[in-house]
């Protein structure tokens, strides 16, 4: 650890070895906050924590979002840095490629979703409830246009994210002295934004770089809790 790293902002990001989470764990290495970051595959996780140890501390932990074990050690992690300011619930699972319509959808393709999308963040929240609570810190959920839209052979996915809005407006009306908020990042070219459009050119989505200043305009001005979509902070977007 750096000498003056214990006055830094921590933030755990989930889901941060490849896409928008670690678009934004650079973002907000740029600043200087301590970062905890994980992903399954821990190959993938320790190249995106090389790539960021150059300007900031980052614990990577590799593992599940729903190993409820996994998630006790990113709980140990934050409480051995002594603070937690940001937790964003990023991870997400789209159910299989190619999407399936809810009639024929396998049920513990769906069940995973569940497990992934919402159970997760929503475990995850509460035992990091009291760290963030101290800090008077920020709950960003990764939310969807899926969500509000109802797109065919999105229904898992789509009622999935809609159930984690809700979840973290409920969350909000509990802890009115946290900044909790359901961020729709829109499409963004990824790996999971490719497996919802198996085969096609998605080369004219935008790089998920392009919306961290949204991201970073959100911390900065903490906004009313609530649900948010990246492209509402058009000026950060845009410059
Ligand atoms: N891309 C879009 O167009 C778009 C649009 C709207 C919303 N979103 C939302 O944006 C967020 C990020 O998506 P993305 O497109 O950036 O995805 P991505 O590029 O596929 O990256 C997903 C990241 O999450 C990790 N991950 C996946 N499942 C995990 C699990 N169960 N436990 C821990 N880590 C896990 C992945 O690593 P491993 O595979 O190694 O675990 C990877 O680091 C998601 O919440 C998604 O729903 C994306």
């Amino acid at each position: 650890m750096t000498p003056d790293s214990s006055n830094r902002p921590v933030a755990l990001i989930t889901g941060a070895s490849a896409g928008l989470g670690l678009a934004l764990a650079h973002g907000l290495a740029d600043r200087g906050w301590t970062l905890v970051i994980d992903a399954r595959g821990a190959g993938p996780l320790k190249d995106a924590a090389d790539a960021l140890a150059d300007r900031t501390d980052v614990v990577p932990l590799a593992g599940d979002v729903t190993d409820s074990e996994h998630r006790a050690d990113l709980v140990e992690a934050v409480n051995q840095l002594g603070r937690l300011d940001l937790l964003v619930n990023n991870a997400s699972y789209l159910g299989p490629s190619p999407l399936q319509a809810l009639a024929s959808a396998d049920l513990d393709e769906l069940r995973h979703v569940y497990e992934v999308d919402v159970l997760a963040p929503i475990a995850l929240t509460q035992a990091l409830l009291p760290a963030l609570t101290t800090a008077t810190g920020v709950l960003i959920n990764i939310s969807s246009d899926a969500a509000v839209e109802a797109y065919e052979t999105w229904g898992g996915y789509g009622s999935a994210k809609a159930a984690l809005d809700h979840a973290t407006r409920v969350l909000a009306a509990e802890h009115p002295t946290l900044s909790v908020y359901a961020v729709d990042p829109g499409d963004l070219r990824t790996a999971m934004h490719q497996a919802a459009f198996p085969g096609e050119d998605i080369s004219d989505r935008p790089e998920p770089a392009t919306v961290i200043p949204a991201f970073l305009q959100l911390l900065d001005s903490r906004p009313a809790s609530g649900r948010y979509r990246a492209a509402e902070f058009a000026a950060a977007v845009s410059s």
